[in-house]
């Protein structure tokens, strides 16, 4: 196995770069389709920075969170010899060696008083801004939240996520006390976010898509790829790093693109299938929806042609169903929607071509 150094990303650090030089005074939203390479250029932006930021990462990816406490407790990395109970002290012995931190630093004794009271995000909100004014005398927090859409539905009393919205608003355009970045692969939430009334003109959107042609050909030449090779891969990975990865480090690279391209297909058409022979139900907010296996068909041979549609160009549910499906990603912003890799849009045309 090849070690993978980190590439490129020129463009979007640059855009990082200018944001974290000025006041904190908007959220950012980074997003973009699956295995883009989001969460690397984050990780490797925190190895950047210099120790004039304190950044602050958490990642809810994969993270079963259904109510306050699982939330708590992904949100904050619990000091266990942290015995103060004051966060101002706390927050000024612990920059002295602030490393590399998953998670807010609390410590166990605040945390305790935080999980015992009824009104638990008045709480977490008052003890992070305490702690943020304090580490902002000296550095600059950077609170960075990946797979944000994790808890886009979590209800306690109200949306956890409107609470949050409303907290990073304060952060940001309100106090200047810490950078906002919060990251999601999933493209509907993103688009929920962009129609959201309270956070107009307060954030502002970083997309972070597959490499283009440029970038892939210098990313595969570092590993030595031949010209054939490259062309094989762009062909059938397009820019999408985690597939030249795997092409990179694999023993017979046609073998490998050519199974990679079989397994997708299979999965688009199985999907398919089913909801032909057995329907399928999706809800939307409240309301429960019927999926159409003709209405999908129709949607997804437009891409026999075509590399992307606008988003309006089909019905709602086929857009919500094939996005949640990861077959399909949608950007609100240029309101397009494409499939979420070129792997992808090659097996839709495989399983297209004779429907
Ligand atoms: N800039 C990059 N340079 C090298 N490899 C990358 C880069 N970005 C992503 N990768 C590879 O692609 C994989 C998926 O990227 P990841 O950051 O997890 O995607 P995302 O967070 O957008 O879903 C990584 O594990 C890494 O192997
Ligand atoms: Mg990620």
């Amino acid at each position: 196995m090849k070690r993978i150094a980190f590439h490129d990303r020129e463009k979007e650090m640059k855009e990082i770069r200018a944001i974290l030089d000025a006041e904190p005074s908007l959220i950012t939203f980074v997003y973009g389709p699956i295995n883009s390479g989001k969460t690397t250029m984050i990780s490797h932006l925190i190895e950047e920075l210099s120790d004039e930021y304190a950044p602050f990462y958490v990642n809810l990816r994969g993270r079963f969170i259904t109510d306050y406490e699982d939330f708590l407790n992904v949100l904050f990395e619990i000091d266990e010899d942290g015995g103060v109970d004051n966060v101002t002290e706390y927050a000024k012995s612990i920059l002295k060696d602030l490393g590399a931190v998953s998670g807010i630093p609390i410590p166990i004794n605040l945390f305790e008083q935080i999980f015992e009271k009824k009104d638990k995000s008045k709480d977490m909100f008052k003890y992070i801004e305490r702690f943020f004014v304090e580490i902002s005398k000296k550095r600059t927090p950077v609170l960075i939240i990946d797979e944000l859409q994790v808890i886009g539905d979590l209800k306690v009393d109200d949306l956890l996520i409107y609470k949050l919205f409303n907290f990073f608003i304060r952060l940001t355009k309100e106090l200047h006390l810490a950078h906002v970045f919060a990251i999601s692969s999933d493209s509907l939430f993103i688009e929920d976010v962009h129609s959201e009334a309270m956070l107009e003109d307060r954030c502002r959107y970083l997309p972070v898509d597959d490499f283009d042609r440029e970038t892939t050909t210098a990313f595969l030449e570092e590993y030595g790829l031949s010209d054939e090779e490259k062309e094989l891969a762009w062909h059938h990975c397009g820019g999408k790093p985690i597939c030249l990865v795997e092409l990179i480090n694999a023993e017979e690279r046609e073998k490998k693109v050519n199974g990679m391209l079989t397994l997708r297909t299979g999965e688009i058409e199985t999907r398919l299938k089913l909801v032909k022979e057995l329907g399928d139900e999706m809800m939307i907010g409240s309301r429960c929806c019927d999926v159409s296996y003709e209405k999908l068909a129709s949607t997804l041979k437009m891409f026999l042609t075509r590399d992307e549609i606008g988003m309006n160009e089909v019905d709602e549910v086929s857009k919500r169903y094939l996005v949640k499906e990861n077959i399909l990603f949608v950007d609100p912003l240029t309101t397009m929607m494409k499939p979420q890799s070129r792997l992808n849009l090659l097996a839709v045309r495989e399983v297209m071509k004779d429907v």
